[in-house]
């Protein structure tokens, strides 16, 4: 027996990809945002789509400066990544807040990565399109970086636990790994 789900609750069947962390930057200032939704778009050129709500300060951020950097927290980072979803740099300045460290990125000059997350793929915007109160930003990858010995072609699940987001405040982290080849 299968039991209906209201429409907007549908959105937790498919609300999967891990947790990601978006850093911005503008003039002197950068801010944190937590995204669940996102998604890979195309393989050549690689190009990511993060969705943004437009009241979101990071949504200014991007659309103003054109640039995004998606960083990869792992589970001892879980409190952190609910504390950059839940408040807005508006208000507060996320990386003193949640005791996160801004490090140089590779080729960006104004947005930092998080220097604890163990992933960053540095973006600049090549498309938006608004959707409702969200916008989508398509972002081509220009570079990638991962810790070493955690990544080697895929995630390493040994090596880090990535963060699902289930709905509300819940979550769930990556299992073991299963090569299955036909
Ligand atoms: C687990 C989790 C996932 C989230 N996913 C998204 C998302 O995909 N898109 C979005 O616009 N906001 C998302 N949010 C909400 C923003 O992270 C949150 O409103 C944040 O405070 C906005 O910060 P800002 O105003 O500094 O940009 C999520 C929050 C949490 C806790």
């Amino acid at each position: 027996m299968k039991i209906e789900v209201p429409k907007e609750k549908a959105l937790r069947f498919i609300n999967s990809g891990n947790l990601i962390l978006v850093t911005s930057a503008y003039k002197d200032k950068t801010d944190i945002v937590t995204v669940a939704w996102h998604s890979p778009l195309c393989r050549k050129p690689p190009l990511t789509g993060i969705s943004i709500a437009k009241s979101h300060l990071t949504c200014e951020f991007i659309g103003k400066s054109g640039e995004f950097i998606i960083n990869i927290p792992g589970e001892p980072l879980l409190k952190e990544t609910v504390l950059c979803g839940s408040v807005s740099g508006r208000e507060r300045e996320k990386f003193s807040e949640a005791g996160l460290t801004p490090v140089k990125a590779k080729r960006l000059v104004r947005t930092p990565v998080i220097g604890e997350c163990a992933g960053h793929i540095e973006c600049y915007v090549r498309d938006t399109k608004e959707y409702g109160d969200h916008i989508l930003f398509s972002g081509e990858v220009i570079y990638a970086e991962a810790e070493e010995g955690i990544f080697r072609e895929y995630w390493d699940t040994d090596g880090i636990k990535l963060i699902y987001h289930l709905g509300g405040s819940r979550f769930t982290t990556s299992g073991k790994t299963v090569d299955m080849r036909l």
